[in-house]
């Protein structure tokens, strides 16, 4: 709970999720470097290559620590099929529940918002109803990319829906025929198809690509006529907004 002093410790045996943003790491919150700071174990997911994005968010807060956290690694296989993922989180929760039964305070950091589209929901399910839990909000992707566009996601009347590069071309064509904005989640493999149904649905001018948004990286396509017809990054979404919008 916080204070008057309006600091934050992380609290024994307490489960926290912690967003630390969409990349750029001064959009990491107060409260999650606070966690941070004062957590005992600190968790994340990993590449099988060893990297982890949201480390890599919240490696400035890691590094201010006097003490040196105790970090456990999440290997998560890049892979569609759940029951590899599943297996992950399963020997996580495990790996964790035995440090919060010790006693210590878990913060298992999460690239974005926590719970949207976050792998932390997953370590929640499993061990919320044996632990204290807190989630503390992380500014999502979708809200990064209208930010980088400098517009706004809705107005007015206009609907809006996320979907994912996930869902079958039936599911996304509906989506851009019947909302106003749209944002396309895990585009990386999708791109293709994405860019057809685009096509296909008459909302190809109202399409924007953006790439790793917040890092040095970043990529932003406004007209969909320069970006290339082929797969791309994980850490890549579309946002289709009407040409016209409400006054
Ligand atoms: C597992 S979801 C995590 C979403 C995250 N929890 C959030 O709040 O945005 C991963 C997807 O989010 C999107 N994403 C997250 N961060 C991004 C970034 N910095 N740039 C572009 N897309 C991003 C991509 O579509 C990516 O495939």
């Amino acid at each position: 709970m916080s204070n008057s002093n309006h600091s934050y410790k992380a609290k024994k045996a307490t489960f926290y999720g912690a967003g630390v943003g969409p990349g750029d790491p001064l959009l990491l919150t107060i409260k999650t470097h606070q966690l941070i700071q004062t957590a005992d174990v600190i968790s994340y997911l990993a590449s099988t290559d060893g990297h982890s994005q949201a480390r890599d968010i919240a490696r400035h807060s890691l590094a201010s620590r006097t003490s040196d956290a105790e970090e456990v690694v999440v290997t998560m296989p890049m892979s569609t099929d759940r029951s590899q993922a599943n297996c992950a989180y399963d020997a996580a929760a495990q790996q964790l529940q035995k440090h919060l039964q010790a006693g210590k305070s878990v913060v298992f950091l999460c690239e974005g918002d926590p719970l949207f589209f976050g792998s932390f929901s997953y370590l929640l399910q499993r061990l919320s109803d044996d632990f204290s839990c807190q989630v503390v909000p992380g500014i999502a992707s979708v809200n990064a990319a209208s930010a980088a566009l400098q517009q706004p996601l809705t107005l007015l009347q206009e609907s809006f829906a996320v979907v994912s590069g996930r869902h079958t071309d039936q599911q996304i064509e509906n989506t851009l025929q019947q909302h106003d904005s749209v944002v396309i989640m895990k585009a990386g493999l999708a791109r293709p198809r994405i860019l057809a149904l685009l096509r296909k649905t008459g909302r190809w001018a109202d399409g924007h690509y953006l790439e790793y948004i917040g890092r040095d990286n970043q990529r932003l396509v406004a007209n969909l006529d320069e970006l290339e017809d082929q797969t791309g990054p994980y850490f890549s979404l579309f946002v289709i907004l009407r040409g016209e919008r409400p006054a």
